[in-house]
């Protein structure tokens, strides 16, 4: 039986910090195990401007350990005021790695987001000049469309007819959640690609919903039922390269959780890579983890992959049930099974 298991240091393609104490509460849990990370702009108010995304990349290194190494790629909030040369210079300066597309009112924090895409066509054509890669929250948010369709109908609805329009775009699909999104991605081989989180490989709908409401598993896209999961997995450990780690972890206080409307994330930073070790190995894949957590998305973003190691020891990891901040606790991700890869 494999004792250790050796790979590239990680990325995290789909990462939440937040900012202020939230920020210097989680960000170590992150960096202590992935060299970079693509940082989702979703603030209040959001990263907007090149500016911002300066200015908030410095707050992230002030909040760094001194003893982690660790680089942010900035991205830009996408809104329809979004001027393609303040992206493009902020491309050019090597400051941001990609701009997120969230519809308006999709999830926490994006209603400064798309409703009208011939107002950011201008932005993504001259994305599609420059190679900036564009994050979409792929969910509609027509409240006419149920809340577990969001996914497949936005790929019909907006995600198609965009990469008609802009034919030289690149796309990563983030957080997939459906095989209608697996299969969209492996039916269309250029410029596209996709993220999955931990979490998605892990549950589904009836863990958030049967048996009682459970609050700490509810993130947006929503877990789908079983038949999704099982195609994430199988796109996840299928050393397709277009398929690659996005965490999505995203940190809310358990007050903030625990509500009559709570909010949607899944802190997942602290035991990613525990998790992730047991999903390849239940599917017989370890050999595979490499590809998904450090390989795959350098190789999508034109990166090089990072020449640090991290190594996987077989022992129970000890995971704390919660981090406390001082906003108050925040509740880490529970995979209801038991871990047996150590970082
Ligand atoms: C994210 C958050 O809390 O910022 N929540 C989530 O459920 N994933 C927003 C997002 O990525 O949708
Ligand atoms: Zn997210």
């Amino acid at each position: 039986m494999t004792k250790t298991l050796t790979i590239r240091r990680p990325d995290d393609w789909h990462l939440h910090l937040r900012d202020g104490d939230m920020l210097r509460a989680v960000l170590p849990h992150t960096s202590r195990d992935f060299a970079r990370a693509i940082i989702m702009p979703n603030l209040v108010p959001p990263v907007v401007t090149g500016d911002d995304a300066r200015a908030y990349r410095d707050r992230i290194m002030a909040a760094l350990p001194a003893d982690h190494d660790f680089t942010p790629l900035m991205t830009l909030y996408l809104t329809e005021n979004t001027d393609p040369d303040d992206v493009a210079a902020a491309h050019a300066d090597g400051l941001i790695a990609a701009v997120k597309l969230y519809p308006a009112g999709a999830t926490t924090n994006s209603a400064s987001g798309v409703t009208d895409f011939t107002r950011v066509a201008p932005v993504l054509e001259r994305m599609a000049q420059i190679g900036l890669p564009l994050c979409t929250h792929g969910e509609v948010t027509d409240p006419e469309i149920d809340i577990f369709d969001r996914e497949a109908v936005f790929i019909d609805r907006v995600l198609d007819p965009m990469r008609r329009n802009h034919p030289g775009l690149r796309v990563v699909m983030e957080h997939i959640t459906t095989s209608n999104a697996v299969d969209y991605v492996k039916a269309h081989d250029t410029g596209l690609a996709a993220t999955i989180t931990t979490h998605h490989l892990v549950i589904n709908r009836n863990h958030i919903l049967a048996g009682g409401i459970r609050p700490h598993y509810y993130c947006l896209p929503v877990a789908k039922r079983e038949t999704h999961r099982l195609a994430l997995r199988a796109a996840a450990t299928s050393g397709d390269p277009r398929f690659f780690l996005g965490t999505d972890s995203a940190p809310h206080t358990d007050a903030n959780k625990l509500l009559p409307c709570g909010c949607a994330g899944c802190f997942t930073a602290p035991n990613t890579l525990p998790i992730l070790a047991e999903v390849f190995e239940q599917e017989n894949a370890l050999d595979r983890l490499e590809g998904f957590t450090s390989l795959n998305g350098p190789a999508f973003y034109g990166l090089p992959a990072n020449d640090a190691t991290l190594t996987l020891v077989r022992e129970t990891p000890e995971i704390p049930a919660q981090i406390d901040t001082p906003e108050g606790p925040v509740t880490v991700f529970d995979p209801g099974m038991p871990l047996n890869w150590t970082v």
